[in-house]
């Protein structure tokens, strides 16, 4: 099989059987960090349970798992849009550190942002610079209404410059860092069979970089993974992007972070129904120093858990995931 065909079989259409694993497929699609897929599920004939999987967490990136948490929130906000699409409405709730998601029969329906979710994808690229217009903005930012979280969308030229100043200053905080280096190096995939071996982590091609076997690859990383290449290139992708949005929790903990997964699933989601592209710059949040700077900007305090640019640019390819029966477990 080649990598395209593996990418493009987990994305095939949604079926109505077997639901649970269909639902878990279209679930799995989420965005998540370094694309761990940090998650279970447990399924029954009304509920499937999302659960945190503690042993593909990122203890340099994310010590108190707050990327983790947004993605099992991605990942509740995907099988929720996917069972309206099956005929089935579900009710999803937090308990302790699992999304519950109930599911009972309804009509079924379709929405543009359900459709999206086997075209989604983080597109790292430059996009070509243009703004978008006022309704665009409207929908993007309608997308990520969600309680207890708030979205401040940045659209002016000098305020997406801001932005990357932070990034900037965050990813160089990274850069020197060799934990965080060490730990990124696990999760980058630099060939089709590096990535298709563990069906997860950032393949190279994912990124707009060239493939390469990994034996080559790995001992000339720190030649091309500088802190100067790499600021240059944020600088230049977020500078081409029409705008920024920021998501911010009103508190720190994982009901609030699932709910800012919920959110951001859904922004991506309607970026690309609208036929936009987004990608994640979330450096500045993960950097808890950065993070307090960039918290005094205009976001009265609260701490800010996500940062998506969006605009126009070509597709780059799919990343890959886990079969749904490596991450289906029994309901005892
Ligand atoms: C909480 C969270 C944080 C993320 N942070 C970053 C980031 O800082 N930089 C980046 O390029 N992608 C980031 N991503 C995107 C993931 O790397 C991406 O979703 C994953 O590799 C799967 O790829 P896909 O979104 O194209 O399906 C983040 C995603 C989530 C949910």
């Amino acid at each position: 099989m080649t990598y395209e065909e593996a990418a493009g079989i987990i994305r095939a259409p949604l079926r109505s059987t077997p639901r649970n694993r269909e639902l878990v497929r279209f679930a799995s699609l989420a965005a998540n960090s370094h694309n761990m897929q940090p998650w279970t599920f447990t399924a029954s004939a009304d509920r499937i349970v999302i659960a945190p999987d503690f042993t593909r967490r990122c203890s340099v990136v994310d010590p108190d798992d707050h990327h983790l948490f947004v993605s099992l929130g991605c990942a509740a906000e995907n099988l929720v849009l996917a069972a309206s699409m099956l005929g089935l409405k579900a009710n999803a709730i937090v308990e302790s550190d699992e999304v519950v998601i109930d599911l009972e029969a309804a009509p079924a329906s379709s929405s543009p942002l359900a459709e999206a979710i086997a075209v989604r994808q983080s597109t790292r690229t430059i996009y070509d610079g243009k703004p978008v217009s006022p309704e665009t903005l409207r929908l993007l930012e309608s997308a990520c209404r969600e309680p207890g979280v708030s979205t401040i969308m940045i659209s002016d030229r000098a305020g997406i410059l801001d932005v990357a100043d932070y990034v900037v200053q965050a990813n160089s905080a990274q850069m020197r860092d060799k934990a965080f280096i060490d730990e990124l190096r696990r999760w980058l995939r630099f060939s089709e069979a590096d990535a298709m071996a563990k069906m997860d982590g950032l393949f190279s091609r994912c990124s707009g970089n060239p493939a390469l076997p990994a034996w080559i690859a790995r001992p000339l990383l720190s030649f091309f993974l500088t802190q100067e290449a790499e600021n240059k290139k944020y600088r230049e992708q977020i500078a081409s992007s029409a705008g920024v949005v920021v998501l911010a929790s009103d508190a720190g903990d994982k009901a609030y972070w699932i709910a800012v997964g919920r959110a951001c699933q859904r922004f991506g989601l309607q970026a690309t129904a609208l036929g936009l592209k987004y990608a994640f710059v979330n450096q500045s949040v993960e950097v808890p120093a950065i993070r307090s700077q960039f918290a005094s900007l205009d976001l009265g305090g609260r701490r800010p858990d996500i940062i998506m640019r969006f605009g126009t640019g070509p597709a780059l390819p799919n990343s890959l995931r886990r079969a749904p029966e490596q991450v289906m477990r029994e309901m005892s």
